[in-house]
């Protein structure tokens, strides 16, 4: 039997297989043009499969993008809030994930830890998708792709510029930025910058990386100017991270610094006139809900590819 395919980080995947799933999500999304969201693809490719949700955080998105998407493929959902389940008391993360290979077909996963999903993995015999840990967020970056290619074509040779918290969804960034051949500035205050092993290591396979604290250096020229909020779920400092990011905000001035056609982008849910001016989120460059409607295509591309024949 084939080794299961885990979607749990990007890191691991080679260019041309990130351009397949884009290209399966974009493909996908033309398809169904004008049909209902409840309506079924019409080859059903998932027909006679099911995928279990597990979640241990909070979310509107990941949960309605992979239920829905799941649907429209043909299969079968089951969602689980973690503390409902028997991990709740304490069952191990491994035990849970032999019992779940054997009920469903896939399982995702929203994890407070990264190794948690890793494990979680290691014992699976079904594919494993990490659907946002403290460490990374893949699902939503393919759909932020999909969303910067709609606006702007390929995103190759594009200045995408990461505003703010150097977290979970900047780390995805970073790891596609080299495999699809696209500049990443990265401005974040002193404490909050992306992970060091996650930028060095994208480097060392020749991605055009930079980081600093200078918000109007990383937006100069940006085709896409990208941020996320302030304090993600499970952190624990808001005092201190409300007083480090304000001058982070993404404004109407730091946009214009950008290229004249620039996409705002945010994974949301997002917090008006903190972490982007509330002109911004809501003006024209703003491409938050076409993102947010992508994560359904983008989820439906992921289940494909790990459920691939
Ligand atoms: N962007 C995102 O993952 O949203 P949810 O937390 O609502 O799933
Ligand atoms: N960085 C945020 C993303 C939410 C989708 C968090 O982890 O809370």
């Amino acid at each position: 039997m084939r080794a299961p395919r885990h979607f749990i980080d990007l890191a691991t995947f080679d260019p041309a297989e990130l351009r397949a799933i884009l290209d399966e999500a974009h493909r996908r999304k033309a398809a169904r043009a004008g049909a209902t969201k409840g309506a079924k693809d019409a080859d059903v490719p998932l027909l006679g499969r099911a995928l279990a949700m597990i979640f241990q955080k909070n979310s509107t998105r990941t949960r309605v993008s992979f239920d829905v998407g799941m649907r429209q493929l043909g299969g079968e959902t089951v969602i689980l809030n973690a503390a409902d389940t028997q991990l709740g008391r304490g069952e191990t993360i491994e035990d849970t994930a032999r019992v779940l290979s054997r009920m469903v077909d896939a399982v995702m996963i929203r994890a407070n830890a990264h190794a948690d999903v890793e494990a979680f993995a290691a014992a699976a015999s079904v594919p494993v998708i990490n659907g946002l840990t403290d460490v990374s967020h893949p699902c939503q970056i393919i759909a932020d792709l999909m969303t910067i290619e709609e606006r702007l074509g390929p995103v190759k040779g594009k200045k995408v510029a990461w505003i703010g918290d150097g977290n979970n969804v900047c780390a995805s960034f970073i790891q596609v930025a080299g495999k699809l051949d696209f500049d990443l500035a990265i401005a974040s205050p002193k404490g909050y910058l992306p992970r060091t092993q996650d930028v060095q290591a994208a480097q060392a396979e020749g991605a055009r990386i930079s980081v600093s604290q200078k918000p109007e250096a990383a937006a100069e020229g940006a085709h896409v100017i990208v941020t996320d909020c302030w304090v993600s779920m499970g952190d624990a400092d808001k005092d201190e991270r409300m007083a480090a990011f304000p001058p982070y905000q993404v404004t109407p001035a730091l946009m214009a610094r950008g290229a004249k056609d620039a996409v705002f982008l945010h994974c949301l849910p997002a917090h008006r006139d903190e972490e982007v001016a509330a002109a911004v989120i809501d003006g024209p460059q703003s491409a938050i809900f076409d993102e947010a409607e992508n994560r359904i295509h983008a989820q439906k591309a992921v289940l494909l590819w790990c459920l691939a024949p």
